[in-house]
């Protein structure tokens, strides 16, 4: 991972590198097909495959971020699966993985190394984040972490964001209602079948991330990412002002 402030990173949006080869087929059902082939275990792969095709995150994260070269750092990155899906839309700037959990970043390294290029992993916790200026994203992370770690994660991942860069934050938001408790009975059944090591801690309400991005100099939105889910997800952006007004703790 770079250093805060660190390297410059000039790659284009547009050179694909590893873009698919011509006559591919490009279909959302496709590209998921074949990130999901790419890993060794089937286990991943069937569920690379599935988690691409029905969680729209993926497609919302690579949205807000597309037309960017920035590095981009993916706190809690699982199986990288959020870097295949941005290479294989034409993202070709860096991207950072890192994830507690040594056998996913393995398995994602793996990936890496045969089919796309610029893709780094560590294994690392969140709570200690390191250096860092780009683009940040957590794709449901922050509930497996105590209230206290989410806010100093929060603070820490919002000093990472360069000037023009954006938080991209994907996460079940505590509010009363039936999609939240299917989104609770969810994450107990995900835990019971060991795919996640780690319980839910604390399930953060909407105050408790918009106000430490504001704090920290981010312009911030909120909205609904349900997709075809029942679960109660939110996409949370917060921008940087790219003239680098607002910054405050880069
Ligand atoms: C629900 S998964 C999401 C994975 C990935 N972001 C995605 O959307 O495919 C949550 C991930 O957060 C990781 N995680 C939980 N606590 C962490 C911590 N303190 N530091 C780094 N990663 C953590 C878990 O190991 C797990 O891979």
């Amino acid at each position: 991972m770079p250093a805060a402030g660190g390297t410059t990173h000039n790659l284009a949006w547009s050179r694909m590198h590893e873009s698919p080869a011509a006559g591919a087929d490009e279909t959302p059902r496709a590209i998921a097909r074949r990130i999901g082939k790419r890993f060794r275990r089937r286990l991943h792969g069937g569920y690379a495959r599935s988690k691409l095709r029905m969680d729209p995150a993926f497609a919302a994260a690579t949205r807000q971020l597309g037309g960017t070269a920035m590095p981009v750092l993916d706190i809690g990155c699982g199986l990288g699966l959020l870097g295949f899906y941005l290479r294989e839309h034409g993202y070709a700037g860096d991207y950072f993985g890192l994830d507690l959990d040594a056998a996913k970043i393995t398995a994602a390294q793996e990936v890496a190394d045969a089919h796309y290029r610029g893709l780094s992993f560590r294994v690392g916790d969140a709570r200690a984040l390191t250096g860092f200026a780009g683009h940040v994203v957590m794709l449901d992370v922050l509930h497996y972490l105590e209230r206290d770690d989410q806010r100093a994660l929060l603070d820490a991942a919002a000093r990472c964001v360069a000037p023009g860069g954006l938080l991209v934050i994907r996460n079940v938001l505590r509010e009363p209602g039936w999609r939240f408790r299917a989104t609770v009975a969810e994450e107990g059944f995900i835990h019971l079948v060991r795919w996640l090591g780690s319980p839910p801690c604390h399930y953060p309400d909407r105050a408790e991330i918009q106000a430490p991005l504001e704090a920290a100099g981010l312009a911030c939105t909120v909205e609904p990412l349900w997709g075809r889910t029942p679960f109660n997800s939110y996409l949370i952006v917060g921008r940087r002002a790219a003239t680098g007004a607002g910054s405050a703790g880069t």
